[in-house]
């Protein structure tokens, strides 16, 4: 039974006071990120587009909110301490001097990363050497006696950052990344994250009754993406995040948010993910059967150069596709080879849809005939862009596309 006067100090320490906390952006979604937390039904405010994300203000609760909420970050972080320390022995009293007890589980023996730039103290291990027997103690990890079976524990991350001998100590509410919804079971080769897909629906101008079509769907994270939007179902509903082991985490008003956004979930319009590779799409019909509200997206193998969208709507809606690039191109064919047949067929048969179309940074003027404008952001250790736009019927430069050979 947990002691009254702990239960007291978690709270006026911890959930009832107002805290500093950073969303972690990719590059390119902080807007987007900012957007979204300024819509956020929750009390939060100071919402400040910062280097590497976005920093708001409020209260514990709120930031469990954000969690369950937001679609953009990457994890978001809760800020304990900011501080100055050019030496071993200041950093310790520091760290010290921070009630881990009111923020951590007892028990937890958590994973430190530390990161430093441009000060005296820069050995990162060394760092997190001083750090770990501190928390230990202060949360009788160390007191605990081996060998008992203990629940499995929530994996807890204290993230120590050091520039110009400024330290910034954070714990990660998140833990797994919040791009993973926890809804695929499996995925495919080249797996968009999902806080990309969101971004360029969104940049797409994505809305609840809009038909999308993803015709190089892979393992569907757009589709699936889609459809969680257009249903109204938080990004964060089927997962769990590291803060709702901690002792200032409310279970009982995070669940009570959870049920009220559950009574406004409804259904989406119609999304079509197609793939020309049958394991791609095994794996996306396997994805699907995991939730019913996933019955709006219809899968089917085919290859996007006979695809004729008339064929399955006759709305114009948005279409996206993540084209494979590089080495992962097949049968010989270049990138810019690539990218001018998919233009063309888009110019042909897509005219009057809006597009959200992934492309290496240096494939852009391939795009430039279908007036779509770019969106950059960063993924896997590349520099990408969607173009994003309507599609503009413009003369096409004559081609090999097989427009109309859908059988
Ligand atoms: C980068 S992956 C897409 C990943 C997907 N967005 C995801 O998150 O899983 C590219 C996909 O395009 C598909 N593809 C390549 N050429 C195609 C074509 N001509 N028609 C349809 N699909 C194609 C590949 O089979 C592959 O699944």
């Amino acid at each position: 039974m947990t002691d009254p006067a702990f239960v007291r100090r978690v709270k006026r320490r911890v959930s009832a006071r107002i805290h500093e906390f950073f969303a972690v952006c990719p590059p390119g979604l902080r807007q987007v990120c900012a957007k979204e937390l300024t819509g956020l039904n929750a009390r939060v405010h100071d919402i400040q587009v910062v280097p590497g994300g976005v920093t708001f203000l409020g209260k514990l609760p709120e930031a469990c909110l954000a969690n369950l909420w937001l679609r953009a970050p990457s994890r978001i972080l809760m800020r304990l301490a900011r501080f100055r320390a050019t030496r071993f022995a200041a950093l310790e009293k520091k760290l010290s001097d921070i009630d881990w007890e009111l923020f951590l589980p007892a028990g937890t023996d958590p994973i430190i990363q530390v990161t430093t730039r441009t000060s005296r103290l820069y050995h990162s291990d060394a760092i997190a050497d001083r750090c770990g027997p501190i928390v230990r103690a202060a949360l009788g990890t160390a007191q605990r006696k081996t060998g008992t079976a203990d629940p499995p524990r929530v994996p807890q991350t204290i993230m120590i950052r050091a520039e110009n001998d400024r330290f910034d100590i954070s714990l990660d509410m998140s833990g797994t990344p919040l791009f993973k919804r926890g809804i695929k079971k499996q995925v495919g080769t080249a797996p968009l994250r999902e806080n990309l897909a969101f971004a360029i629906l969104n940049a797409a101008g994505f809305t609840d009754r809009d038909v999308l079509m993803d015709p190089m769907c892979g393992s569907g994270t757009f589709a699936i993406e889609g459809a969680m939007i257009q249903a109204g179902i938080p990004p964060g509903f089927y997962r769990r995040f590291a803060c709702e082991a901690w002792p200032g985490f409310r279970p009982a008003a995070f669940a009570h948010a959870r049920s009220q956004a559950a009574q406004q979930f409804s259904a989406a319009s119609s999304i079509f993910a197609s793939d020309v590779d049958p394991d791609a799409l095994a794996i996306l019909v396997d994805n699907l059967s995991s939730h019913a509200f996933l019955s709006p997206v219809h899968p089917f193998q085919l290859d996007f150069f006979d695809l004729l969208p008339n064929r399955f709507t006759n709305q114009k809606g948005i279409v996206v596709l993540n084209p494979p690039y590089g080495r992962r191109l097949e049968n010989n064919m270049d990138t810019p080879a690539f990218y001018r047949e998919i233009t063309r067929k888009l110019a042909a048969d897509f005219s009057g849809w809006r597009a959200g179309l992934i492309f290496p940074g240096k494939q852009f003027r391939h795009l430039n005939h279908l007036t779509l404008r770019p969106f950059p952001f960063f993924h896997g250790g590349l520099n990408l862009a969607a173009g994003i736009g309507t599609i503009q019927t413009r003369k096409i430069a004559p081609g090999t596309v097989k427009s109309g050979g859908n059988s």
